[in-house]
C-alpha cells in the first residue's frame, strides 16, 4: 500500500462507531502503566529557576501587539517559557493516589509530548541540545556542540506508547492533538515574555530527529522510541534572531558529544500496535519549501475583550487552566462570550497563537449549542475562512437553514443549520460522555481531509495539530471568561458525518471540544505544581 492509502486506511480503522470502538486493550493495564517522565541517565542535569510567579504580564495584553516589552533571553526567562508551556501546573491527590497536571493538556493526562531545546549564545546557559524534564523543571544536556546560529529552538517529539498503552490504535491521533496543544501552550508562554514563535515548517522529520538525537538508536535501546514532530525558533526581537541553516545545524549536532540513555517507561508491553508504526512511517514529513510567515491578514475588527479579564495575569491563567470533568447542566454563557471564543480561533497574522501557524486553515467548527443567551439551541457551523463556506455547503446535506445569527459580528461566519435541542445528540456522538451535553456548547472540528492529504500524507498529522491548537485557544479563552473547557478525543466519527450528510472523506471530524460551567470535585486535594522542589 502506498503512503497515502496507508494513512487513509489508518484513519478508517481508528474510527469509533456505534457498537465498534477502535482496537485497544479495553481495560487499564496498571501493571505496565508508562512512566510519565522521560529522563536520560548520565546526562548532566541543570535546574532552571522557577520564576513564573514573578511575571506580572496580563493575559489580555498577549493580544495587543507591542504592549509587552520583550524580556531579555537568559536562563530565568527560558525557565519561565518552559514552566508556562510544558511545566507542571498542579498535583492532584485522592486517597493514596497523587498525579501531576501540566500547563499543556493531554488526552488521558498521559503526556506523550517531549520537549527539547537547542541553545546558543544565551546568557547564563551552556550551548547544546537539552531535554526538558517537567517533573524537575530542569534541563538534561544531551549534546555538547557549538550550534552555527544564535538563539533558541524548541523541538517537540511524541512517545506514542504512552497513549497507546491506554487507547490502542486511536492513540496516534491523540499524540498529534497533543502536539497542537503543546504548540499553542508554547506560543502563549512566549507571548507572555514578549517573544514570538516561528514554526520552522521546512524541516523534515529526519532533520528534526538528527538535531535532537531521536535517531540515536543506541541511546534509546530498551526504551520507548520518540517520533520527531516539529521545531520552532523563538524570536525575541533582539539581534540574535535568524533562521538556522538546516544541513549545517544538523551536521554540526551529529558531530557533537552526545550523552544520556533514555529510561524505559514500561518494563514490558503486553500489547503491540504495529499500525501506529505503520502510520507514523506513512505520515513521515520530508523537508519542504519554507512558507511565508504565519497567519492570514484578515483585516477584521477584533471584538474588545471582556472586562472580566481585569487584572488576570497570563501566568495565573495558564497554570489554572483545567479540563472540566463534569458540567453543571445549567450555566449559560452570553452570546458575546461565544463570539469572542470563536474569534480567538481565527488564524490571524498578528495574534497568538495562529501567528505561529504558517499553513492555511483547514479546520472549521460544527457547534452543538445548548445554553447560549440569545441564541436558539441547535446545530451551527463556524467557518474559519471565507472559502470554506461554499465547499462545506456542497458537502453537507440539503435542507439546512444556513441562517445568519442576529447580533453576531459580521466578520464571524457563523450559520445556524438547525434549531433543535442537540444535547442528547452531542452526548451520544461523544461516546456517551455527558460533558458534551451538560455544557453550554460542544463542537466538532471538521477537517478538510482529502484536500489536506493531497499536499502529502504527512499533512494528516498537521490536521490534528491544527485541531489541538484550536483546542488550546478554547481552553484558555473559556478559562479567561470564567468558564471551563475539555477536549474530547472520544467521539463516533461516521455518525457525526451522517448527521451533517457528509458522505465521502472530503471532510472528516477530527476532534471535539466542550465549554460550559464546570463542577469541581471537592474530594480532590490540590498542591502547587512545584511544591516538591525546594529551591
Ligand atoms: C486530545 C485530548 C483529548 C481528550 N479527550 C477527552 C475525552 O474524550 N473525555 C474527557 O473527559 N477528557 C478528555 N480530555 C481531557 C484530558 O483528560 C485532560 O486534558 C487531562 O486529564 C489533563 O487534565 P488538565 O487538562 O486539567 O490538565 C482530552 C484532552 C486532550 C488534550
Amino acid at each position: 500500500m502506498d503512503a497515502l492509502n496507508s494513512v487513509r486506511a489508518y484513519h478508517q480503522r481508528s474510527k469509533h462507531g456505534f457498537g465498534r470502538y477502535a482496537a485497544s486493550p479495553g481495560f487499564m493495564d496498571w501493571e505496565t502503566q508508562p512512566n510519565p517522565f522521560r529522563r536520560f541517565a548520565d546526562a548532566t542535569q541543570s535546574p532552571l529557576p522557577l520564576a513564573a510567579d514573578k511575571l506580572a504580564v496580563l493575559y489580555a495584553d498577549l493580544f495587543d501587539p507591542g504592549k509587552i516589552t520583550p524580556t531579555l533571553m537568559d536562563k530565568a526567562s527560558v525557565g519561565i517559557l518552559l514552566e508556562l508551556s510544558f511545566g507542571l501546573s498542579a498535583w492532584k491527590q485522592y486517597g493514596g493516589d497523587r498525579w501531576a497536571l501540566r500547563c499543556n493538556p493531554s488526552s488521558g493526562n498521559l503526556h506523550p509530548t517531549e520537549a527539547y531545546l537547542v541553545v546558543s549564545g544565551i546568557a547564563e546557559m551552556e550551548e547544546g541540545v537539552f531535554h526538558y524534564v517537567s517533573h524537575d523543571h530542569a534541563l538534561e544536556r544531551r549534546c555538547q556542540f557549538n550550534p552555527p546560529f544564535q538563539g533558541l529552538l524548541v523541538g517537540l517529539s511524541s512517545i506514542h506508547w504512552r497513549e497507546a498503552w491506554k487507547y490502542g490504535e486511536r492513540a496516534f491521533r491523540y499524540c498529534q492533538h497533543d502536539i497542537g496543544h503543546a504548540l499553542g501552550a508554547l506560543r502563549y508562554a512566549a507571548a507572555a515574555l514578549g517573544w514570538r514563535v516561528r514554526l520552522l515548517d521546512a524541516w523534515g522529520d529526519d532533520d528534526i530527529a538528527g538535531l535532537l538525537g531521536l535517531n540515536r538508536q543506541a541511546d534509546f535501546a530498551g526504551a520507548e522510541a520518540e517520533a520527531p514532530d516539529l521545531l520552532c525558533l523563538i524570536e525575541t526581537g533582539h539581534a540574535v534572531d535568524g533562521e538556522p541553516d538546516i544541513d549545517r545545524l544538523v551536521d554540526t549536532a551529529r558531530a557533537g558529544i552526545w550523552t544520556g540513555q533514555a529510561n524505559t517507561l514500561s518494563h514490558t508491553h503486553n500489547f503491540d500496535w504495529p499500525v501506529i508504526d505503520e502510520v507514523c512511517t506513512a505520515a513521515h514529513k520530508p523537508r519542504t519549501e519554507a512558507l511565508p510567515d504565519g497567519g492570514i491578514q484578515a483585516g477584521i475588527v477584533v471584538e474588545p475583550r471582556s472586562p472580566m479579564l481585569g487584572e488576570l495575569t497570563a501566568s495565573a491563567l495558564i497554570r489554572n487552566r483545567r479540563s472540566a470533568q463534569t458540567f453543571d447542566g445549567v450555566t449559560s454563557i452570553p452570546a458575546k462570550t461565544l463570539y469572542r471564543l470563536l474569534e480567538a480561533t481565527l488564524p490571524l497574522a498578528n495574534k497568538p497563537p495562529f501567528d505561529a501557524w504558517n499553513w492555511p486553515p483547514r479546520v472549521h467548527l460544527v457547534l452543538f449549542i445548548h445554553r447560549v443567551d440569545g441564541l436558539p439551541p441547535g446545530v451551527y457551523l463556524f467557518c474559519r475562512s471565507a472559502d470554506a463556506e461554499s465547499t462545506l455547503r456542497e458537502a453537507m446535506k440539503e435542507g439546512f437553514d444556513w441562517e445568519t445569527c442576529e447580533g453576531c459580528p459580521g466578520h464571524l461566519r457563523l450559520f445556524r443549520l438547525i434549531r433543535a435541542d442537540a444535547r442528547q445528540a452531542a452526548i451520544t456522538l461523544s461516546c456517551q460522555q455527558a460533558i458534551a451535553g451538560d455544557s453550554a456548547f460542544s463542537l466538532g472540528m471538521l477537517g478538510e481531509f482529502e484536500a489536506g492529504l493531497a499536499e502529502g500524507p504527512w499533512v494528516y498529522r498537521r490536521l490534528f495539530w491544527e485541531c489541538g491548537l484550536i483546542g488550546q485557544v478554547l481552553y484558555l479563552e473559556a478559562e479567561a471568561a470564567g468558564f471551563r473547557g475539555t477536549g474530547i478525543g472520544c467521539f463516533f466519527d461516521n455518525p457525526v458525518h451522517e448527521l451533517l450528510g457528509i458522505e465521502d472523506t472530503a471532510w472528516q471530524s477530527l476532534y471535539h471540544f466542550t465549554v460550559g460551567g464546570a463542577l469541581v470535585d471537592g474530594r480532590l486535594q490540590s498542591l502547587p505544581g512545584y511544591w516538591h522542589l525546594e529551591r
